[in-house]
């Protein structure tokens, strides 16, 4: 029998949804992080759970013609990449195997060949991220410094000296941000304590810049005001700074309120020659070039002639609403964060797009109105955060009825899970997995549907 601490020596056979790497131990399934198919390895059972174990990787004895060098000093540490040392076309293989996978297994569906498009690759594999989270601690010299939390250790956190994933003038505000608060003598967040004023730092790269967004636990707006004075005067590129507050035990960068410290502009990206303003709270695609072939091939997909009625569920700063706007005669885009709500009604006007109705609801009430109001959209388009919908929200949507759905999902087990029970009424047409996150395991899809006629 295997038991808990246990050593093995086994082989990987392939990789798996959340960056685990699968094989077997006296024919029992294993999951290990760090290495790859085909890979012999010594690794100990750290976990034993019904139906797998989860190993810990001590040492690759034989290792994959397919690793590469990690260019960044942090990988091994950090949570961020899972697969950085393994050939970017390999990864591609494996996401697009995994989705296929995911259909069959969780999903029970056995579509034909054709249906599975190749993976559109990223256009950049590394500097694409628009945005980074990170946290405030303290070292042991009382230094304030930003960084992230060891791969699962959250109770600290190391300073960030570069992200591959994102610009590096990301990492040069991060440090002008700390510098800053250091002088200032700013207290971070002790989480034990409930004490202390900065707990997280967002920088998001638009177009026209950099947002800077900086948590806190307390209102604390002279101070605050002081450092974001400070930050725009060091780096000419940031436009803008905010502080969101969040006052809460949980622990996110989020809050209920957030506000304008300094700077001068909002932050823009720009999309397939549309501008879209994004608020500190609001969603937005994290890749942005990936974001634009998204969408791209979501309106190739899609192929509006013009006349169609369509709604945008989950529309965030209402993006895709804004982008398929161009062909449609309607669209209804419904969204539950309010500040997002007001950024897309702003980004519809500065983008001329008149036929947009913005409804701030949760999608699930939201539908049931439109089914009372005798709605009959003639396309859906669905873009859930990594929950993917519920059975409420689907049987809404078949009771909609309408001809063609568009499911964009980050996340191929929901994804499997919501396509069979949509299947009974919807013959699912083709499956595109666009890589928007290089170097991690994170799998984007967009799944056509249409109707089946009765
Ligand atoms: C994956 S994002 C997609 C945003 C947008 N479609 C885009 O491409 O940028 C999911 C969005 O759903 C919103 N959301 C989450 N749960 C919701 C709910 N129950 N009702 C309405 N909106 C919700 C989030 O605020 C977020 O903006």
């Amino acid at each position: 029998m295997i038991r808990k601490g246990d050593k093995a020596i086994f082989k990987l056979e392939k990789l798996v949804y959340k960056g685990y790497a699968a094989g077997h131990i006296l024919g029992q399934f294993t999951l290990t992080r760090g290495a790859y198919p085909g890979e012999v390895v010594l690794a100990t059972v750290t976990k034993k759970k019904r139906d797998f174990l989860e190993c810990r990787l001590d040492k690759v004895l034989i290792p994959s013609k397919k690793r590469v060098e990690p260019r960044c000093q942090h990988f091994g540490i950090c949570g961020g990449c899972s697969w950085q040392d393994l050939d970017y076309n390999e990864q591609l293989l494996w996401k697009e195997r995994i989705v296929r996978e995911s259909l069959a297994r969780l999903g029970g569906l056995s579509l034909p060949e054709e249906s599975f498009l190749p993976i559109i690759p990223s256009p950049k594999i590394f500097e694409y991220r628009n945005k980074l989270e990170l946290q405030f601690a303290q070292n042991q010299n009382g230094e304030i410094i930003v960084g992230m939390h060891p791969r699962g250790r959250f109770n600290t956190v190391f300073k960030l000296r570069e992200c591959r994933l994102a610009s590096p003038k990301i990492s040069e505000i991060a440090d002008v941000v700390s510098n800053i608060a250091s002088e200032l003598r700013l207290s971070t967040y002790n989480e034990r304590k409930r004490q202390g004023l900065l707990r997280y730092l967002t920088i998001r790269e638009g177009t026209n810049g950099f947002m800077v967004n900086i948590t806190v636990f307390r209102r604390e707006r002279e101070l605050l005001s002081e450092l974001a004075r400070g930050v725009v005067d060091s780096i000419g590129e940031v436009r803008v700074v905010n502080y969101i507050l969040n006052d809460t035990p949980s622990s996110t960068a989020y809050g209920m309120e957030s506000g304008y410290l300094a700077g001068d502009s909002d932050l823009i990206l720009e999309m397939l020659g549309k501008r879209f303003i994004v608020s500190p709270q609001s969603f937005f695609q994290t890749n942005t070039d990936g974001a634009s072939i998204l969408y791209q091939k979501l309106s190739e997909m899609l192929d509006l002639k013009g006349g169609e009625s369509l709604v945008d569920l989950f529309s965030g700063t209402g993006t895709i609403g804004i982008i398929l706007s161009d062909k449609a005669e309607r669209v209804v885009a419904i969204e539950n964060n309010p500040d997002a709500v007001k950024d897309a009604k702003r980004n519809a006007k500065i983008n001329g797009a008149n036929n947009i109705r913005f409804i701030l609801a949760d999608v699930k009430n939201a539908l049931s109105k439109l089914i009372t109001d005798g709605e009959k959209p003639d396309v859906i388009v669905v873009d859930p955060p990594r929950d993917g919908l519920s059975k409420k929200i689907i049987s809404r949507i078949v009771e909609l009825a309408p001809r063609k759905i568009a499911y964009i999902s980050c996340n191929p087990t929901t994804v499997a899970r919501d396509l069979k029970e949509l299947s009974e009424k919807y013959r699912i047409l083709s499956i595109q997995p666009v890589d928007m996150f290089p170097h991690t395991y994170h799998i984007e899809t967009i799944t056509f549907m249409e109707k089946i006629m009765t």
